[in-house]
């Protein structure tokens, strides 16, 4: 039985992030997303709604779960009895910080190895960042993000008047 992680801020979820779930519950018998609760980057969701987004985005995948975690990664890996971390990765722009923080968690823990799974020429633009982008500025982002979540996405970013 073989469970990997695949980590993230998840701020929004899109569609690439849920194209790297898929892939990895066809590779793997369980697949635990794990939505960091604090991060430097200010989330503009709660760590409860990227969770429940999350839950509803993949709730066709029998072998996937989503949990919400803080601290360091590795340690949460130990908690759940995971030694593999997924990443997706878009362009070679996102290969220099993957590739160091596959290395500080094989530094902080041995047992971990990271497995990068490459996005779809498709996504390859996609972020969270972009997603937020466009829709605080009027765009349609059906596109970008899971259906099931869009119309919750769309409300709280106008509502919040993020720019
Ligand atoms: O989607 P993101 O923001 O690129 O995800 C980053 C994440 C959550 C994978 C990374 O920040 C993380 O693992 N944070 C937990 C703290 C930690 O373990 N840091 C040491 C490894 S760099």
């Amino acid at each position: 039985m073989r469970t990997v992680v695949y980590p993230g801020s998840f701020d929004p979820c899109t569609n690439g992030h849920i194209d790297i779930i898929s892939r990895a519950s066809r590779l793997f018998d369980r697949v635990i997303v794990a939505v960091l609760i604090n991060n430097s980057k200010s989330p503009l969701f709660t760590a409860g709604e990227r969770v429940e987004m999350l839950k509803t985005a993949v709730a066709d995948y029998s072998n996937v779960e989503v949990f919400s975690f803080d601290g360091l990664l590795v340690d949460f890996m130990k908690a759940v009895k995971a030694d593999i971390i997924i990443k997706g990765i878009r362009a070679v722009s996102d290969f220099e910080y993957e590739f160091q923080q596959a290395l500080i968690n094989k530094e902080l823990n041995n047992e971990v190895e990271t497995v990068f799974i490459t996005t779809r020429a498709e996504n390859m633009y996609l972020s969270s960042s972009v997603v937020k982008h466009i829709c605080s500025l009027g765009g349609d982002i059906s596109t970008f993000v899971p259906p099931e979540i869009c119309d919750v996405i769309v409300e709280r970013i106008r509502k919040e008047d993020v720019k």
